[in-house]
């Protein structure tokens, strides 16, 4: 890419950036803080099963994963909003991909990146929850109490932040800004 202009979109290389909402540092106290937190609630499980929603969650899961004491393994789910949320039907979701292991009888924690309006968690949580898990956890490392059109109960949350578009860390903006290390509020001039 040498020689190549910084474009404002389409790649994070070169890029001005907005400052970060949440820093690199203060995303790794907290990732720290949030693992500490799960040891303790799944203290004594032979085996804790994250559930990680693709594909939002996978810079976290990873973090989260790997300061676990705990014995766990990971699975993974994907989803989407029909028409991206784009479109009237944004509370429809449809899964794309489902676990590869029965969860029956086992502990489960789902691991999310957002909770904005609570329609996705809504429907992962009666999807599994048919499934007869021993346990049913949700973490999710942001939340938007503003935006909340279902209450769900998030038993382990890393922020709550104001409602406005948040890319980095795992978050994207039509699939760009994935792998910032930080999360920035995208202004609406890089959309
Ligand atoms: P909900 O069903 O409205 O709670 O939406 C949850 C999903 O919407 C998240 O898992 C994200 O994929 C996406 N989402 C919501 N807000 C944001 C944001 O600010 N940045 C990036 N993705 C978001
Ligand atoms: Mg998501």
């Amino acid at each position: 890419m040498i020689g190549a202009t910084p474009r404002r979109t389409g790649s994070v290389v070169g890029m001005e950036l907005p400052p970060s909402l949440v820093s690199e540092q203060a995303i790794a106290q907290r990732v720290d803080e949030l693992a500490a937190e799960i040891d303790r609630a799944y203290a004594g499980t032979d085996m804790l099963v994250l559930v990680g929603v693709l594909k939002g969650s996978f810079v976290f899961l990873a973090d989260l994963a790997r300061r676990l004491t705990v014995p766990h393994r990971i699975e993974f789910i994907a989803v989407s909003s029909y028409g991206d949320r784009a479109s009237e039907h944004a509370e429809a979701v449809r899964l794309l991909m489902d676990v590869r292991h029965d969860i029956g009888g086992q502990d489960v924690l789902l691991v999310e990146d957002i909770v904005d309006t609570g329609h996705t968690l809504t429907y992962l949580l009666r999807m599994l929850e048919a499934r007869r898990p021993a346990s049913l956890g949700v973490c999710t490392l942001l939340h938007k109490p503003d935006r909340t059109e279902r209450e769900v109960t998030i038993d382990h949350l890393g922020f709550s932040i104001p409602d406005v578009w948040v890319v980095g860390y795992g978050l994207d903006y039509a699939e760009r800004y994935r792998t910032l290390p930080y999360i920035a509020e995208l202004p609406p001039e890089y959309r």
